[in-house]
């Protein structure tokens, strides 16, 4: 895709290894919206010889689910598929506005708990992630078609971990096996409504 010309904050004031945030300026550049699938790598492999990466430690048939993003590569092996694939290795600016988008910061660190995440969840589905745009994901049209009620039903996953956190700190263990429960019930409710179901393993 094409990132255009001009401006974007790199860097976040609020991690010491990431700060001071500060504007940098690029030329428009073109970026691959996806990982480079196990798939890519090993056509690579293939056709140059160049050694398979060893599989993960945490999933023994990783390198055989072709649509998984290739792991276990290092810098020189990706400049390496970069030139087969015709391309180059982006710059640490070109993946960092490409990554960030306009304004939000990469990760929202302070929110890292599942209520934050809960709330953010309708933005990790823009226009154009769907099946329509050769992404294989299992989230269902719905999301995109009725916006409003699959970030209700965020909203309760939210609510409902918040609910938890609270009766957490009651120390009623009793109660906090009925919350979990309810947690429970918002995750599925959203799944069964906006997620298609996962094929058997
Ligand atoms: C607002 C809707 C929503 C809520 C609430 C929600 N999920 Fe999901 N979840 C999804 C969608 C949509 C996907 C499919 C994403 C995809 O394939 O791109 C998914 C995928 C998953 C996956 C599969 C991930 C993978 O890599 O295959 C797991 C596990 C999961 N959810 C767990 C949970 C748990 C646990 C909760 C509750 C604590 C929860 N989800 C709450 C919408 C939701």
């Amino acid at each position: 895709m094409l990132v255009r010309e001009g401006e974007f904050v790199m860097g976040d004031d609020t991690l010491p290894d990431a700060a001071p945030a500060h504007s940098v300026t690029l030329p428009a550049y073109y970026i691959d919206r996806l990982e480079v699938t196990n798939r890519g790598y090993l056509e690579y492999c293939a056709h140059t010889g160049h050694p398979t990466p060893a599989p993960p430690s945490w999933e023994a048939g990783y390198a055989q689910q072709e649509d998984y993003p290739v792991v276990n590569v290092s810098r020189d092996d990706a400049a390496g598929f970069c030139r087969f694939a015709g391309k180059r290795l982006p710059s640490e600016e070109e993946w960092e506005k490409a990554a960030r988008g306009s304004g939000e910061p990469v990760l929202l660190w302070g929110n890292w708990t599942l209520a934050g995440l809960a709330k953010q969840a309708p933005s990790w589905f823009p226009k154009g992630s769907g099946p329509e745009a050769g992404v294989k994901t299992a989230a269902k049209a719905e999301i995109w078609t009725d916006a409003a009620g699959f970030a209700a039903a965020a909203s309760k996953l939210a609510d409902e971990t918040a609910k938890l956190q609270q009766v957490a700190a009651g120390g009623d263990i009793e109660a906090m096996r009925a919350q979990a429960r309810a947690v429970g019930g918002a995750c599925n409710t959203c799944h069964d409504k906006y997620r298609t179901a996962p094929e058997p393993k």
